[in-house]
């Protein structure tokens, strides 16, 4: 008798060891957290006073409903389809919007604002939320996250969650190239330095506060975005090739970080999602990949209009943004989100994921 139930206890014990191994190989991720600039902002900046906005039409116009939601995009953006892969919900909502509570944002939230970047002077120029002020809302919904979950669950989602960061294109392009003060201060060089040198205490700051999963986003290459393409008229609307120069030099920056942060911080995993190379190769190659138009945008002229310059009313906004690899001036479309967001997922991110 003793013995049979020994047996019993035996085998539910091995049974239970195996679902439990089992949820381990299936556990995925149990929220995204996101920050960022633009290339990741799903409506922050509709809630503060700023001109870098997008909750209008034609913006969205491809959205479920048909509705512009402050992303910059005619559909969703990267961190939402990482946040459908990962089994989690079709968009992540940001932070800021009374649309959403605590149940949607304990599985994803959005504290990314477009306009910024990891210097505090790039957010001044469009007075929008600097990075240590998305930290600040972080641990604000830490405290939501521990009254609405309880301790113990909210610090496993806190410890679990994919932290997905994407900025720093406006740092170079809306700040050192365009504003006196930091190229009056540092070379090119420097300045890389100097943003690496935030970006870790970012990153730092993230996981003295219990974030472990870590996705660093790098630059895409940025000189070959419509708008650059226009400043480079006299050459023929070709891609600003010292600013892709400027974007792999930062991408190797940030990778040199990745690995100094994953030797130096105990249990920490970061990975670089480098989106650099395969927008590179859709920019070179567009019909490969089913697109026809790269080098200018989908709104308006294609050739400079962004926020309120793309607008509803202009005629030579394109029919179908599925054509384009740029939605405007300096964002891609949905399609190409996509792309990026499919090649990340089955790279850097796949450890997280898979
Ligand atoms: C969140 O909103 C949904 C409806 O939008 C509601 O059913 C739910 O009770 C709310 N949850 C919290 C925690 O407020
Ligand atoms: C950015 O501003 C915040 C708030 O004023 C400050 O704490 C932080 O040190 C600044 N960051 C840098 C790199 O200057």
């Amino acid at each position: 008798m003793a013995h049979t139930s020994n047996t019993i206890s035996l085998c539910l014990f091995i049974v239970q060891l195996f679902f439990m191994l089992l949820a381990k190989a299936n556990a995925k991720i149990p929220a995204i957290i996101v920050f960022g600039d633009s290339s990741v902002d799903s409506g922050n900046n509709n809630h503060i006073q700023t001109i870098a906005r997008s909750n209008f039409m034609p913006y969205g116009r491809d959205f479920a409903g048909g509705r512009p939601t402050g992303r910059f995009s005619n559909g969703r953006i990267t961190t939402d389809f990482i946040s459908e892969a990962a089994g989690l919900k079709q968009i992540v909502p940001a932070y800021l919007d009374p649309a959403y509570n605590m149940s949607d944002f304990a599985v994803g939230v959005s504290f990314a604002s477009a306009g910024t970047g990891y210097d505090n002077a790039t957010a001044d120029v469009l007075g929008v939320i600097p990075l240590w002020k998305q930290v600040e809302y972080y641990k604000e919904y830490q405290k939501k996250l521990r009254a609405y979950l309880g301790d113990t669950k909210a610090n496993e989602v806190i410890s679990e969650a994919l932290y997905a960061t994407s900025l720093g294109t406006n740092d170079f392009l809306e700040n050192y190239y365009t504003m006196p003060q930091r190229r009056s201060q540092y070379t090119i060089d420097q300045f890389q330095t100097f943003l690496v040198g935030i970006a870790k205490n970012f990153i730092t700051n993230l996981y003295n506060l219990g974030a472990r999963k870590i996705s660093l986003g790098g630059l895409p290459p940025m000189g070959c975005m419509p708008l650059e393409r226009t400043r480079n008229m006299g050459n023929g609307n070709e891609c600003m090739e010292s600013y892709n120069v400027v974007a792999v030099n930062f991408n190797e920056k940030l990778n040199g970080l990745v690995m100094e942060l994953n030797k130096e911080l105990p249990d920490i995993q970061v990975v670089l999602s480098n989106p650099y190379e395969p927008m590179l190769q859709m920019i070179k190659n567009p019909s490969s990949y089913g697109f026809e138009v790269a080098s200018i945008a989908c709104c308006a002229t294609g050739l400079f209009e962004m926020g309120y310059a793309c607008d509803r009313f202009n005629l030579f906004t394109c029919k179908d943004a599925n054509k384009y690899i740029f939605w405007d001036a300096f964002h891609p479309t949905e399609r190409t989100d996509r792309i990026i967001a499919d090649h990340v997922v089955k790279t850097a991110l796949s450890k997280f994921l898979a």
